[in-house]
């Protein structure tokens, strides 16, 4: 089952459009036992405690910059019911860059819901810098992010994993990244 959800998600991303190629490995042992409740970090907290949750798992907080850009093709349904199924940038079907332009913005895109967190940790100054580069247009900040995002989500899909060196890689099982697609949308949504 783990490995189904973290197979799921890779080819998910690269399957979005522009979105990367991602190592993938399988052979995790499935636990009986349900995960605790409340471990999942919370949308309301502040940037430090939201860096530090995920430096005590070894995600520094340029990992976590790249990480939360998966809000470029995200929704949310229950954080704001008045708004349920707003996507976080108003191009949820892409994975581009402009979630990073968008959660800075100083007026908030129609349609677009901001999840509090993504406005905190964009103005942290540990990550703004980051934060700022990812968004730069013209491809620059979609290779840097795209190359950023594939390492830390590799590390984040074995964190706790511990048969580790008992996985199989299965990348080359993964659809190829279309570059010629992902160029056909660059023009429109980075240019
Ligand atoms: C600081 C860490 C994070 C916080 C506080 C956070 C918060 C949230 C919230 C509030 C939602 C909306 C949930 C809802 O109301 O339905 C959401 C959705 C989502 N997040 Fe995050 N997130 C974080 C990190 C991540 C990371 C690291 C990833 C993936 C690498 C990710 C991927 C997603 C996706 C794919 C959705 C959409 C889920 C759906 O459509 O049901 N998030 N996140």
């Amino acid at each position: 089952m783990a490995d189904l959800i973290q197979f799921g998600a890779n080819h998910a991303t690269v399957t979005c459009p522009l979105g990367p190629r991602l190592r993938t490995f399988v052979g995790r042992k499935d636990s009986s036992k349900p995960a605790p409740d409340g471990l999942l970090p919370d949308a309301k907290a502040s940037a430090d405690s939201l860096i530090n949750l995920f430096e005590d798992k070894t995600i520094s907080a340029h990992e976590l910059a790249a990480l939360v850009g998966a809000h470029t093709s995200s929704r949310q349904f229950n954080f704001d019911s008045a708004t349920s199924g707003a996507p976080q940038d108003s191009t949820p079907g892409v994975w581009d860059v402009l979630f990073y332009n968008q959660t800075v913005q100083n007026n908030i895109t129609k349609g677009v819901f901001r999840i509090p967190s993504d406005v905190a940790l964009a103005a942290h100054p540990s990550m703004s810098a980051e934060w700022q580069k990812f968004s730069l247009g013209n491809g620059v900040g979609q290779d840097h992010w795209n190359g950023d995002y594939a390492i830390a989500y590799t590390r984040l899909s074995l964190l706790g994993v511990n048969n580790i060196n008992n996985l199989t890689e299965c990348s080359r099982v993964m659809p190829v990244a279309r570059p010629d697609f992902a160029g056909f949308f660059k023009q429109f949504v980075n240019g």
